[in-house]
């Protein structure tokens, strides 16, 4: 009898990390080696129900890529990610990915360039920087998708 509540209570402790798992987006990663930023923004989607893989570059490959996805010139930051037939460019929050997924606009994806402080992954220190989130069409045209306000 015992036994069986025991089985049972551990059996509904495994529930929300079955479904966890069961609900994680998949989204493939491209970054290069030692990249720390990029780990901790991996991070941040892990714990928003995401389930990134992580695949290192060379730096010039890399930048080939990115181009070759159609991510504009003055829209490239450090990693770049494939979710569900768009690109993510740089350090996208991970609830304007959920939101782009749910809207599904005609698009290419979302960047946010460079790296701006107090993103996703550039959070550390107190410090946060006003930065925007754009969408990127298939033109290759952007438009604000989100802003966040510094501090
Ligand atoms: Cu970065
Ligand atoms: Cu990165």
């Amino acid at each position: 009898m015992t036994r069986r509540i025991a089985a049972l209570a551990c059996a509904l402790a495994l529930l929300p990390v079955a479904q966890a798992f069961a609900q994680a987006t998949p989204i493939e990663v491209r970054k290069t080696n030692g990249c720390g930023c990029c780990l901790a923004w991996m991070e941040h989607l892990e714990e928003s129900g995401f389930a990134p893989t992580g695949q290192d570059m060379f730096a010039g490959l890399l930048v080939r890529f990115k181009l070759d996805q159609g991510v504009p010139q003055h829209m490239v930051s450090c990693h770049t990610a494939l979710v569900d037939g768009y690109v993510i460019e740089g350090h996208v929050p991970a609830a304007d990915i959920r939101r782009l997924l749910e809207s599904r606009p005609d698009a290419l994806g979302l960047a946010v360039p460079e790296m701006p402080l107090g993103s996703p992954g550039m959070d550390q220190g107190r410090h946060a920087e006003a930065y925007e989130v754009f969408l990127i069409r298939e033109d290759g045209s952007t438009e604000v998708f989100a802003s966040y306000p510094g501090n």
